[in-house]
C-alpha cells in the first residue's frame, strides 16, 4: 500500500485535530453531509492522478496538432523582446520586400554581409512569416515593436557584391534593395543550403510526388524542374524593361538540351500560368508532367518540387534562380532577354545573377524590337 501523500484528503483536513475542533460547533446535518461526501468520494490522490493523465494527454494531442499546422506560429524562433537583449555591438537587418524568391535573396545577403562585417543579423517578422513555414532558417527575429523603435540607418545594396560592402559603418543598419546574387553568398554556399533546408513535411510532399513518377518511369527518370514565370511580367517585361519573356522556342531548345544528354529526362513543369504552359509546351514525347499549382500565395509546394529535381530550366525571376541554385544540377537560363537600351541593365548584371557554369540560351528579341518601333 503506497504511503499517503499530502494530496490525500484523509491525511490532511477532516481527521486533523484542528479540523475536528472547528467542526464540533457546526450543525449536525452539515457534519453528516460532509462525512457522507468523503465516504462516497474517491480519494483525492485518485482525482489528482486522473487530472495529471488528462493534462498530459491534452498536451500530447495539442503537440500532434501543432505538428500539422503549417502556419508561422507553429515554428519557433528566437525573438528579441526587450531592449536589454539588444546586442551591444549593434546589429544588421534587411528590408523584407517582394515574394518568396526576393525574400530568400534578402535573407541570404543579410546572412553573408553581417558575417563579413562581424555583426549579429536579425530578420524582420514579415520575413520570418514568409520563410519559416518552408525552411529551417536560423537567424533570430526582431520583435515588431522593437524593430519600429530603433532608428535605423538604411544602406542601399546593388544586386551584386561590391568591395565597400565589407566595411559597412553604423550600429543599427537596415540593408535595402532586392539583392539576389550569388556574388554575396556563394563562398558560404554550404551554410546557405543549410538555412534553406526544407521542413520535413514540405520535403516529403514533393518526394511522394516524385517517387510516384519514378515508379512510372521504372526508376530511370532524371528530373528536370521547369519554372515558367509569367504573371505580371507579361506586361512589365515589354513595357518597362524593353524585353521578352521565355517563349515556346526557348523551352523547346532547353528541353532538347537535356534530351540530348540524359536517357530518360522527365520535365516537371511549374508556373504561375499553367494554362499557357499546357498550350505551349509539347508533351507529345510523353516526358512532360504539368505539376505546379501555380498559387503565388502558397509557393511552398512548387518550390519544393523544383528544388528536389535533379536539374533546372528557368525563365525569369528570383523564384526560379533560387530553385536552380538549391537543386544544384545543370541549369539552363534565358539569356540576353532585353534590348541593349533597356533600363534593366542599370539594376541587373547577368554575370552576378547566373552562376558561371549555368548555360544561357539567347532570347529571340524580335518581339521587343517590333513593339519598340
Ligand atoms: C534525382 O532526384 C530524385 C528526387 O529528388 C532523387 O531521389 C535522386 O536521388 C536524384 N538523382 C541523382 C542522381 O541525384
Ligand atoms: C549575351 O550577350 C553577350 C554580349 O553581347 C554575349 O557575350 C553573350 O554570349 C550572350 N549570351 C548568349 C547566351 O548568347
Amino acid at each position: 500500500r503506497p504511503p499517503a501523500t499530502v494530496w490525500d484528503a484523509r491525511a490532511v483536513t477532516p481527521s486533523s485535530p484542528a479540523a475536528q475542533q472547528t467542526l464540533t460547533g457546526w450543525p449536525r446535518r452539515l457534519k453528516a453531509a460532509i462525512k457522507g461526501f468523503w465516504a462516497t468520494c474517491p480519494p483525492l490522490s485518485t482525482v489528482y492522478f486522473l487530472f495529471v493523465i488528462f493534462i498530459v494527454s491534452v498536451i500530447f494531442h495539442c503537440h500532434q496538432r501543432l505538428a500539422l499546422v503549417p502556419m508561422p506560429w507553429a515554428y519557433s524562433a528566437r525573438v528579441v523582446l526587450a531592449p536589454t537583449h539588444l546586442a551591444q555591438e549593434g546589429l544588421f537587418t534587411i528590408n523584407s520586400k517582394g515574394r518568396l524568391g526576393n525574400q530568400m535573396g534578402q535573407y541570404a545577403t543579410l546572412y553573408a554581409l553581417a558575417k563579413m562585417n562581424g555583426r549579429p543579423a536579425f530578420i524582420l517578422p514579415q520575413m520570418h512569416s514568409t520563410l519559416a513555414p518552408i525552411f529551417r532558417i536560423t537567424l533570430p527575429v526582431l520583435h515588431g515593436a522593437m524593430a519600429r523603435s530603433i532608428s535605423w540607418q538604411n544602406y542601399h545594396l546593388n544586386d551584386w557584391m561590391e568591395e565597400q560592402y565589407r566595411h559597412i559603418q553604423g550600429d543599427y543598419v537596415r540593408l535595402t534593395g532586392y539583392p539576389c546574387s550569388w556574388t554575396f553568398y556563394h563562398h558560404l554556399r554550404h551554410e546557405i543550403l543549410q538555412e534553406f533546408t526544407l521542413h520535413d513535411h514540405v520535403r516529403e510532399e514533393a518526394q511522394t510526388f516524385l517517387r510516384a513518377l519514378q515508379t512510372k518511369w521504372a526508376w530511370q527518370a532524371t528530373f528536370v524542374g521547369v519554372h515558367v514565370r509569367r504573371g505580371d511580367y507579361v506586361r512589365v517585361m515589354p513595357q518597362v524593361w524593353k524585353g521578352v519573356l521565355a517563349d515556346q522556342a526557348y523551352l523547346q531548345q532547353a528541353m532538347d538540351w537535356f534530351r540530348a544528354r540524359y536517357r530518360t529526362p522527365v520535365f516537371v513543369v511549374t508556373s504561375d500560368d499553367m494554362a499557357w504552359c499546357r498550350e505551349s509546351i509539347s508533351s507529345s514525347l510523353g516526358d512532360v508532367v504539368f505539376a505546379g499549382n501555380g498559387l503565388q500565395g502558397s509557393p511552398a509546394k512548387d518550390f519544393a518540387l523544383l528544388m528536389q529535381c535533379n536539374h533546372s530550366i528557368i525563365t525569369v525571376g528570383t523564384f526560379g534562380i533560387w530553385a536552380a541554385y538549391l537543386a544544384g544540377g545543370n541549369t539552363i537560363y534565358l539569356a540576353n532577354f532585353t534590348l541593349p537600351n533597356s533600363p534593366f541593365h542599370m539594376v541587373f548584371k547577368p554575370q552576378a545573377t547566373f552562376l558561371p557554369q549555368w548555360v544561357g540560351i539567347a532570347a529571340d528579341l524580335k518581339q521587343a524590337l517590333q513593339s519598340g518601333h
